[in-house]
């Protein structure tokens, strides 16, 4: 059984699928692994840490020869795949449709690692946690770079500084974090979410929850933990909410997405004109549509005196880490469904069918084919 790990090729892309330590566990398991030269360079993994774990590194060609699991950690271009393999990466399914009915005419089996189902099992499996966790992060250490004053209060001989306000909305893994570091860094913190269960856990971080109450939909929460698209009622009530709060921050960070639908609005022009001058508003969504008007992804723009981050792929800022979870994610994965007797790892119906993109020529996944 041999698994293939691809140097990554969107631009921008720092990450590996894989680690020296991965790589060990693999052939432990009774794999070969095979790794593209440079696939490691930019997470600061040297081909030789590779060669050494036990690793044959080459070109792609040889790379993939003979491979039936290619790991990636953005899924690789469908040429040269070899017919029947597994691809196992962050597959972005909806937005690169076009490349998944490409894999379906690859004739790979293309495995959706987003598409992991919130279970508990699958808490080691899942990417998205993993990542938006170092995203949650490093939103608040962008934050701060771009901030002309300090976090925390100082009180020193020349004066008293106060401390910063953070304001993070959207609570869900990227925005616990985001919460973690800020207090960690001394800001007075708050944070909204539409789902209910968030309150508790803001408290006991530390940070004040700022909800709309009283509004048909408050529970706000859908499937799987997820988010749901909120009523035209309860968008009102949050943005009046949000407006009277937002004009007394110094630090936004938006985190709120919705599976499979464009990121929800939360910031409009207007709200970030209240905001005073030096401002900063980091969207984490922005890739999704973003969370606040006026974000441009892959850019830091200035409106009104504020700042608005827009950072792209922000876990690949933090490459070598972001690389090591998600690596391990890959291994938790495979790892759970080895077959000793068949040498390779045979897939469960409540994880492969979540997950599988396409098969025998067709895309099969209910989420894509629109039968979910
Ligand atoms: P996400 O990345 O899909 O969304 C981020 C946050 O934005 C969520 O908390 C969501 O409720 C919020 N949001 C959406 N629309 C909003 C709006 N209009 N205004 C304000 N906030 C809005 O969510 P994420 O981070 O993936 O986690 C969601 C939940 O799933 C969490 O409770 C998490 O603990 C749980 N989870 C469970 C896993 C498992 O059991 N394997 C794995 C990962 C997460």
């Amino acid at each position: 059984m041999k698994i293939a790990v691809l140097r990554e090729t969107a631009p921008g892309e720092a990450r590996v699928a894989a680690t020296p330590e991965t790589v060990k566990k693999f052939i432990a398991l009774g794999a070969t692994i095979a790794v593209e030269a440079g696939a490691g360079e930019h997470a600061s993994i040297a081909d030789a840490a590779f060669a050494e774990a036990g690793a044959s590194v080459g070109d792609r060609a040889a790379t993939l020869s003979g491979a039936e699991i290619v790991l990636g950690v953005q899924g690789p271009a469908p040429e040269g795949l070899p017919r029947g393999a597994w691809v196992a990466a962050g597959l972005n399914p909806f937005s690169e449709r076009a490349r998944v009915d490409a894999y379906a005419a690859a004739g790979v089996e293309a495995l959706a690692m987003e598409f992991m189902p919130r279970i508990t099992r699958a808490q080691s499996m899942d990417i998205l946690s993993s990542q938006s966790n170092l995203s949650g992060y490093k939103a608040v250490l962008d934050a701060a770079a771009e901030y002309g004053r300090a976090f925390p209060m100082m009180m020193t001989a020349a004066g008293t500084v106060s401390a910063a306000r953070v304001f993070v909305m959207g609570v869900g893994v990227a925005g616990l974090q985001a919460i973690a570091t800020a207090r960690r860094l001394g800001a007075q913190v708050s944070a909204t979410d539409v789902r209910a269960a968030t309150k508790e856990q803001i408290l006991s971080l530390g940070a004040k929850p700022i909800f709309v109450e009283a509004v048909k939909g408050i529970e706000g929460e859908g499937t799987g933990g997820y988010a749901t698209e909120m009523s035209d009622e309860y968008k009102v009530a949050q943005a009046e909410l949000v407006s009277s709060h937002i004009a007394k921050q110094d630090i936004v960070i938006t985190t709120a997405l919705i599976p499979g639908r464009p990121a929800p609005r939360l910031v409009s022009d207007a709200q970030v004109a209240s905001m005073r001058p030096g401002s900063v508003i980091v969207d984490l969504a922005v890739e999704q549509g973003g969370n606040v008007e006026g974000a441009v992804a892959g850019e830091v723009v200035v409106r009104h005196g504020v700042k608005i981050v827009g950072h792209r792929n922000v876990p690949s800022r933090l490459a070598a880490d972001a690389s090591a979870l998600f690596a391990r994610n890959l291994f938790n994965f495979l790892s759970a469904f080895w077959d000793k007797e068949a040498g390779r790892p045979v897939l469960d119906a409540e994880i492969g069918d979540a997950i599988r993109l396409t098969k025998d020529g067709q895309v099969v996944n209910p989420r894509l084919t629109g039968a979910a």
